[in-house]
């Protein structure tokens, strides 16, 4: 099957209706998050990352008029996306990929579509977080060369309004009647 992948812009409201709907199934269907999650309308708001980040797609069809199966998103240093990127670095979010497409190496198509993007746009690390029931993301980032880095792990609690807000380690170590509300996310980094 022919495939691409390209930027969707702020315009293309029904392909973005389109991938933020993937987004969500995606991460629904690992149970990564259930639909009461606050992070669900995150998910669905493609439009947003359209607008603040650079937003990549997979196409499928000959002429890319076919289903999307896949987005990564690409965020530049100073956008409203970064959330845990520092000094000039770039980061990638919201990797996912349609349920009944994955295997065919969509995802290592995305991130190294977005891998490329971001070093033409001057980048000279990247990173990522993930949380640790994401065995598929850890390996596919691994092999795509990316470094498990502890020293860049973050604890966050849920808001809300779908963002996180970042809490030490330490607290979490240090009170374990809150663990059950803290997520530990895990740090990848990738240099050209
Ligand atoms: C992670 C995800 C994007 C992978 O998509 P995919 O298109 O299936 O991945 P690919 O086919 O490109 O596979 C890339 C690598 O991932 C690994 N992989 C893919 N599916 C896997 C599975 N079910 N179990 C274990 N490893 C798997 C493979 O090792 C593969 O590398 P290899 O073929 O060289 O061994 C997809 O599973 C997904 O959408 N998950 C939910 C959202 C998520 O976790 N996002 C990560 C955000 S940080």
């Amino acid at each position: 099957m022919t495939t691409a992948v390209r930027v969707v812009t702020p315009e293309e409201k029904s392909r973005l209706q389109e991938i933020g709907e993937l987004t969500a199934l995606a991460y629904l269907a690992d149970g990564l998050v259930d639909n009461a999650h606050p992070f669900v309308p995150q998910l669905r708001d493609a439009e947003a990352r359209a607008r603040h980040a650079d937003l990549l797609a997979m196409i499928d069809g000959e002429k890319a008029t076919g289903a999307i199966v896949g987005t990564i998103t690409l965020v530049p240093p100073g956008s409203p996306f970064i959330e845990f990127a520092q000094d000039g670095e770039f980061e990638l979010r919201m990797l996912a990929v349609s349920p009944m497409e994955r295997g065919r190496g969509i995802g290592r198509t995305l991130t190294r579509a977005a891998m490329d993007r971001a070093v033409e746009q001057g980048a000279r690390r990247i990173v990522l977080s993930t949380m640790d029931t994401m065995h598929s993301a850890h390996r596919l980032y691994e092999r795509m060369g990316f470094a498990r880095r502890e020293d860049l792990d973050w604890v966050v609690e849920d808001n809300a309004d779908g963002t996180v807000t970042k809490v030490s380690p330490e607290h979490l170590e240090q009170d374990p009647p809150c663990a059950q509300e803290h997520v530990r996310l895990l740090g990848y980094s990738w240099e050209p």
